[in-house]
């Protein structure tokens, strides 16, 4: 399928159709509210670092301060930012998917909270939250201001040291959205693949779950990834562009 308005118009048509959706979304869904992704090379956040120097448990265990203080600005950078048209179309898709009996379903990589506060609801946090701190041993929720933290690193009031809760290099998912993952693509009529360079699994896998039992592909991104030549529909378009776009398409359906 060459014209991108042909792609357009059959994946509203399938969108249209579906009784159950997934959407996996990775940093490019975030990149038109201003945050960066971790691999574009202008303005990836691992431009400026090594990933392996920042995002792991050793790295934190090494140097603390350092980690969650990165962690830290990544937060608060997050906190100011605005969810784009990509994530408030993915919310309205939502409601008119539940409206009408049927389900939908976002497995999200990125940490930015941003799915929810464009008014999203069943939202898996598959890499965890820049927002839901806790506890280094007790994994007790840490209370955490709305401005930067103070003290780095930063400990709970019983003194015990805290960590964001993101899942670093070498730590697996959690379990229950793991889970829930792999059932909602088990069960999902049209899998969409938005703004994820599909490189990193289990995430990059749940679009091979729903193929599997038989679900209709699509990935929006403006450039090609390693799942292009696998998937039945692909956009080449920015998400902010190409949802809002779908959408509008799907109401004419
Ligand atoms: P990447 O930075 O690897 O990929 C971002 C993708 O978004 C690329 O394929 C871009 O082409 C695409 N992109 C850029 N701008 C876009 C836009 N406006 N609309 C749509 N797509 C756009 O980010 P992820 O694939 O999310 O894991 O990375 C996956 C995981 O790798 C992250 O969750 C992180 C990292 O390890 C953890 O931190 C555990």
């Amino acid at each position: 399928m060459s014209d991108p308005a042909d792609a357009l118009a059959q994946v509203a048509g399938w969108l249209a159709d579906a009784r159950s959706v997934v959407a996996l979304t990775g940093a490019g869904m975030s990149a038109e509210s201003q945050i960066p992704t971790f691999r574009d090379t202008m303005d990836g956040l691992w431009a400026s670092f090594d990933p392996q120097q920042l995002a792991t448990l050793e790295a934190f265990e090494a140097d603390p301060a350092l980690v969650t203080r990165w962690y830290d600005e990544r937060r608060v950078r997050c906190a100011v930012a605005e969810p784009n048209p990509g994530h408030t179309t993915l919310a309205a898709m939502e409601r008119t998917a539940t409206a009408r009996g049927g389900s939908f379903t976002i497995l999200t990589q990125n940490v930015d909270g941003l799915h929810r506060r464009a008014g999203s609801v069943n939202v898996l946090e598959l890499h965890g939250s820049l927002f839901a701190w806790r506890g280094v041993r007790s994994g007790e929720a840490a209370e955490l201001p709305d401005g930067p933290i103070e003290n780095f690193p930063p400990r709970l009031p019983s003194g015990e040291p805290m960590r964001p809760g993101v899942v670093w290099f070498g730590e697996a998912l959690p379990n229950d959205a793991i889970d829930a993952a792999f059932e909602a693509s088990t069960k999902a009529d049209v899998f969409l693949s938005i703004g994820t360079s599909s490189l990193v699994y289990p995430a990059a896998g749940f679009i091979d779950t729903a193929r599997d039992a038989g679900a209709k592909t699509v990935e929006i991104n403006p450039s090609e990834t390693p799942l292009t030549p696998h998937v039945d529909a692909s956009i080449r378009a920015k998400s902010g562009e190409a949802l809002p776009m779908l959408m509008s398409l799907m109401n004419r359906a």
